[in-house]
């Protein structure tokens, strides 16, 4: 993905209204890192901090995201960090469904754009994206091949900052992709409905590929 659909995309994003998040937001929070990254993380909504930097993942939870990165040998600029949900839910409450729904165009050209080797699901709302019924206890930990994406699910970092016995088994997952990036191939570009520019498509062909 080129830098300047990654903008276009931004400002895009900027300018929603689709759903109520709109309402409550500073600012939008479309994500960040290397457009061009093989791994990319998807967590749920941005919270204060990253409501007020416009920036994903710069809190408390962002810096164990770094510190669980740099046990891998990553850095953030290497990979590519994203939200489910681009605006802050009011008091940090979950997002809801039809607000998942709303911003899911955008989320879709993120991970077509990019075409990451691999996606790590941060927590319940990223994996439930892709495995609509998982418990995340259940398949944190397991790549699982949805379409063209290889995605593996992890416990949320704030899910870690309240329950500080989950850090160990989240570092055994977090071990798992290199190996995982050394095994898969970055898929295909994925086809775009004829006309389509660099707009949210608008019709439900490729939401199978989710
Ligand atoms: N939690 C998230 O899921 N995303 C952020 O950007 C910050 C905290």
């Amino acid at each position: 993905m080129d830098r300047e659909f990654v903008e276009l995309l931004n400002v895009k994003i900027a300018g929603c209204t689709a759903c109520r998040l709109h309402q409550g937001r500073t600012q939008t929070v479309p994500g960040d890192g290397d457009p061009n990254a093989e791994l990319m993380f998807i967590g749920e909504a941005p919270g204060a901090n990253e409501d007020k930097i416009g920036r994903p993942f710069v809190g408390r939870a962002g810096q164990l995201l770094d510190d669980l990165l740099a046990e891998v040998g990553f850095t953030r600029p290497e990979v590519f960090v994203a939200n489910v949900v681009k605006c802050r839910p009011p008091e940090n409450r979950n997002p809801q469904a039809d607000e998942i729904g709303c911003c899911e165009v955008y989320l879709r050209e993120q991970i077509e754009g990019i075409r990451p080797k691999l996606i790590v699901l941060l927590g319940l709302f990223a994996t439930q994206y892709f495995l609509p019924d998982a418990r995340i206890g259940q398949v944190r930990g397991q790549p699982h091949q949805t379409g063209p994406w290889l995605v593996l699910p992890v416990y949320h970092p704030a899910a870690i900052l309240r329950n500080p016995s989950l850090r160990e088994v989240t570092q055994q997952d977090f071990a798992l992709i290199r190996p995982l990036l050394a095994q898969s191939e970055r898929p295909p570009q994925q086809p775009r409905p004829s006309g389509h520019s660099h707009g949210p498509a608008d019709d439900d062909s490729q939401r199978s590929l989710l």
